[in-house]
């Protein structure tokens, strides 16, 4: 007997799609649309074709059927589960084939037709269906298509009906289209975008491309529209009226759009059957002399990578979310989006053009799994897959092409190199010669207009920078690729993965972007946390990720990797970011009365923004003015002049003057008054504290204790019990904080494993000597864990006098430690569980660590001790708090207030959990409350960096044990109450 071969059926074929109409420009116009959101009927089955076609009909469906919105993902509605992985496809590596199990999700919605609708030449459009789609209209097939983040169109005017009209739409989950979609983030299926019904009118236009330049040297900008139909073009406000659409006209006096000045001007395309709005923004992008430059100035890309996500609807965006995001980015001095892995919501373009950002559109192409299969059978290098990849870069750049904020065309992620790209990039060329490319995975740079990376550390950016970069092996043998790559510009086109408590080194970045004209920017790695909102079974909320569904194989938390959380709440991240963009760089200088400004921006001057200074001692202000702002064009320096000062004779604390830079008058993105960039300079140091000349209190000893003023330490172990009537435990010596996604880095990049190997999280301890004498009660203890003679001396030195008790703790490593470092050196109280909130003068109000501490300033802050968490979606090290010249624990019913010093100051975290607790702890919703509240206090931490996927903490940020010296003054309060 023969074998049967079953023909492949159209969701697991080699075309794109079948019936569909040219891909063209997206836009409104007066013609008819017809909104097809709303609630439509649903089927769920098993397998692509296990279901009956009973749906299609004017008759009722089959049997089945429930409701469901549109647009949505049915996975999040309680049908199947939504499945996360990263690098791995989610069904065997079998192309075009995918499995039998393919979930199948029948879509049905009766609407009418209004009575006045142009039936003729009418257009069915889908902005966005994942994978895979079959339509009907009145029970005849209109075509199929995949690419689940582009539009697909088809003529429906053919099957309309007056009245009533029935669409079926049949979607799988997986299709052959998947094979290009394994982009690091959730399989979300469905009818994600609008589906809409239009009108195309006779004398219509059906696609135009609009080419607005702006030529710097002359301030003259030029336009003329490509259209499929004759048209005219008029922009009343510059004096265009009846522009035949072809030619060619020069207007002088133009503003041009920019990210930083996103003008835009109103215009209208005419046609006899058509009325379109345009919103033009004359700008020009260019590779000059090896840099990206727009209307002729050079741009610093302070960027972002955004996947669409919402942590209730998945990729199916409202407008407002949009908008949010944009805002929030604009509000986080981030002047540049890469559409991070495929083609937006087309809104989120407009949006874009409105409020002003620098975009890299990126095409839905991704196969990244392959290298799982060491990239045989890629479908980037097989000929058979061509028409699948041009018709997506074809979808994309026709749909996005009129947008000015779209800058650069991105050929896709990760897909390895082939032949396709060539294709891809050769054709983009000819449509499009006016956009560069960028594809970063074909290390010979050869289909990109950027040399580019992920993830390199800060020290490799800066030998790209010099020029002085290894030479990839893709182009070492060939001279000519080789001098071609060199003269790229360079883009990190995904940096400082801001998984969990992190990225570490922006500030480092931006140094080294500021400091290299060839270094034009990059994107941070992600904007936000793909998790989505569960409840536990008693209704407390908590954000699922990879695995929480049951969902196998799965990439767990990886996916929470963003400067948001998945509510959109900033993370500590995002403050950091902020500092980091900072469009002017504000120094101050107040022995010289002077604050140097540097514009940062490309090509926007500074007389949007007002300068203020406030000046405090310790906390408390004692003026504040404004200072006259110089002209500081774009890229420019210059001085402001300080005012005399009013600093007092003698000063309670520490005086320092903050200098900050707020939007004059409101901004479409941000109102009056909102802060773009700040900095701080110390006036006074603290006046030095009298130190009394000798200690008053004599240690005395009895059966269990060793008491000394109020103070009294354990006899056995030396550690503090009792201070006044605050009963307590420690300070004791602790290293271990609970790693975070940075800590547990990827393969030999792992602080975290190199600690739980050498024991640092299990260190015990040993009182080698408690004594009492003079006016001191000295404790020495070793602390190392089991089976090491690794370990850290410590020697605690007491002595008090009536109100203070002074710690001086002097910390030696011993033994073996060799290229480790210490998650972070300091002691740990543990205190009643009534102390419940914080007043600290320091850096804050967010959290700081070594190298991600540039968004804290010097003042003095009060927080809960909830306040204090950061709220991780996936517990970790959180809410420390740096730099502390002091902090003050009270609550309403703890038997005292407790103040501790630092001479010159210290770390703090206080929690209602151990770090263990933390460590083990999967979601937030895992961790309970104890009885006791846990309060580090930090001589040093650990950098974060960004080793989830990309460097540690710079070398300077690593914490390496060595001897070190610290002091802690303890203090009681009168009274426990909340100062
Ligand atoms: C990159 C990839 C992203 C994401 C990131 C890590 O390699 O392009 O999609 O996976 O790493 O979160």
């Amino acid at each position: 007997m023969a074998w049967r071969h079953k023909l492949l059926p159209y969701y697991a074929d080699f075309a794109p799609g079948t019936r569909r109409r040219r891909p063209r420009a997206a836009f409104t116009s007066d013609a008819g649309r017809l909104d097809l959101s709303g609630t439509w009927l649903f089927r769920l089955s098993d397998t692509a074709t296990g279901a009956p076609l009973n749906f299609l009909g004017p008759e009722p469906p089959g049997e089945g059927f429930t409701e469901l919105p549109v647009p949505s993902h049915w996975v999040l509605h309680g049908h199947g589960t939504p499945r996360y992985t990263n690098t791995a496809y989610p069904f065997p590596i079998d192309p075009p084939h995918v499995p039998d199990a393919n979930p199948t999700g029948d879509h049905r919605l009766d609407f009418e037709l209004p009575a006045d609708w142009r039936r003729a030449g009418s257009v069915l459009r889908f902005e966005g269906v994942d994978s895979c789609f079959r339509v009907w209209l009145n029970g005849r097939e209109l075509g199929t298509s995949k690419g689940s983040r582009l539009p697909a169109e088809f003529a429906a005017g053919p099957a309309l009906h007056p009245g009533r009209n029935v669409l079926a739409v049949r979607v799988h989950r997986w299709s052959s289209g998947s094979y290009l979609e394994d982009q690091d983030m959730w399989w979300l299926p469905g009818i994600f975008r609008e589906v809409s019904l239009l009108e195309r009118p006779a004398g219509g236009v059906a696609d135009f491309f609009v080419h607005a330049g702006y030529d710097h040297a002359t301030g003259r900008g030029t336009l003329h529209v490509d259209a499929d139909a004759p048209a005219h073009v008029h922009v009343p406000e510059l004096g265009i009226e009846g522009l035949p659409v072809g030619e060619e006209t020069s207007i002088g006096g133009v503003e041009p759009w920019s990210a930083e000045l996103p003008r835009l001007y109103d215009g209208l395309l005419e046609a006899p059957g058509e009325r379109i709005p345009l919103r033009i923004g004359f700008r020009t992008v260019a590779i000059t002399d090896g840099l990206l430059t727009a209307n002729g100035r050079p741009l610093l890309l302070r960027g972002v990578n955004r996947h669409e996500h919402d942590c209730d609807r998945g990729r199916a965006l409202d407008l407002a979310t949009m908008r949010e995001d944009v805002l929030q980015m604009k509000r986080h001095n981030i002047n540049a989006v890469r559409t991070a892995h495929y083609p937006p919501h087309p809104a989120f373009l407009d949006l874009c053009d409105e409020l002003g950002l620098w975009v890299v559109d990126e095409c839905d192409i991704e196969t990244h799994g392959f290298i799982l299969a060491d990239w045989r059978g890629n479908p980037a290098d097989d000929p058979r897959w061509e028409p699948m990849f041009l018709d997506r870069m074809r979808r994309m750049v026709e749909r996005d092409k009129n947008h000015p904020s779209v800058v650069i065309w991105s050929l896709g992620n990760e897909s390895h190199h082939g032949s396709n790209f060539a294709a891809l990039g050769d054709w983009t060329r000819t449509r499009d010669p006016d956009r560069p490319l960028h594809y970063e995975r074909d290390r010979s740079y050869r289909h990109s207009d950027f040399y580019s990376l992920m993830y390199a550390p800060v020290p490799e950016v800066e030998r790209i920078g010099r020029r002085e970069e290894v030479v990839p092996p893709e182009t070492a043998d060939d001279p000519e690729l080789e001098a071609r790559r060199r003269s790229l510009p360079f883009l990190l086109i995904e940096y400082a993965h801001a998984m969990g408590n992190g990225p570490g080194s922006l500030a480092a970045y931006r140094r080294a972007f500021e400091a290299h004209p060839r270094c034009q920017g990059g994107f941070v790695w992600e904007w936000i946390d793909h998790g989505f909102r569960r409840r536990t079974a008693d209704g407390r909320e908590y954000f699922g990720y990879g695995g929480d569904f049951g969902d196998q194989p799965h990439g767990g938390t990886f996916c929470i990797d963003g400067l948001l959380f998945p509510d959109r709440a900033p993370s500590p991240g995002l403050a950091e970011l902020k500092k980091a963009y900072e469009p002017v760089t504000l120094t101050a200088d107040p022995a010289a009365r002077e604050v140097h400004i540097a514009n940062r921006h490309d090509l926007r001057d500074l007389a949007h923004l007002r300068f203020t200074w406030t000046l405090e001692d310790a906390g408390t202000a004692l003026g504040s003015g404004e200072l006259k702002a110089p002209d500081v064009p774009a890229r420019g320096e210059a001085v402001a002049e300080l005012p005399e000062l009013p600093v007092p004779a003698r000063a309670a604390g520490e005086v320092w003057l903050t200098v900050r830079a707020v939007l004059a008058a409101d901004e479409p993105w941000a109102p009056a008054g909102h802060e773009v960039a700040w900095t701080q300079a110390r006036v006074r140091a603290r006046t030095a504290r009298t130190k009394p000349a000798a200690f008053s209190g004599r240690p005395r000893r009895t059966d269990h204790d060793v008491l000394m003023e109020d103070a009294a330490f354990d006899a056995r172990t030396g550690v503090l019990r009792r201070l006044g009537p605050l009963e307590l435990d420690g300070p004791r010596l602790d290293i271990w904080r609970a790693p975070t996604d940075n800590d547990r880095g990827m393969g030999p990049n792992s602080a975290a494993k190199d600690w739980h190997r050498a024991g640092l999280d299990r260190m015990e301890t040993r009182t080698v000597a408690v004594r009492a004498t003079g006016a001191r009660v000295l404790v020495e203890t070793h602390t190392g864990p089991a089976g090491t003679d690794r370990a850290l001396r410590a020697h605690w030195k007491w002595t008090a006098t009536g109100s203070a008790l002074r710690l001086a703790l002097r910390v030696v490593p011993e033994g073996p430690w060799d290229g480790l470092c210490l998650p972070r050196l300091g002691v740990r109280l543990t205190l009643p569980a009534a102390y419940d909130a914080v007043r600290w003068y320091g850096l804050g109000p967010g959290e700081a660590y070594p190298d991600s501490r540039e968004a804290a300033r010097v003042g003095l802050f009060t927080a809960t001790v909830a306040e204090l968490q950061t709220p991780y979606v996936v517990p970790q090290e959180n809410g420390h708090r740096a730099e502390l010249r002091w902090a003050e624990l009270t609550g309403a019913d703890a038997p005292c207030g407790l103040r501790i010093e630092g001479e010159p100051h210290f770390g703090l975290t206080a929690r209602r959990w151990t770090s263990a607790d933390l460590d083990a702890a999967r979601h937030p919703t895992d961790l309970v409350e104890r009885d006791a509240l846990y309060v580090n206090l930090d001589h040093a931490q650990h950098g974060l960096g960004s080793a989830s996927c990309g460097p540690g903490p710079l070398a300077e940020h690593r914490l390496t044990p060595a001897e070190s010296t610290f002091t802690l003054v303890f203090r009681t309060l009168p009274s426990g109450g909340a100062p």
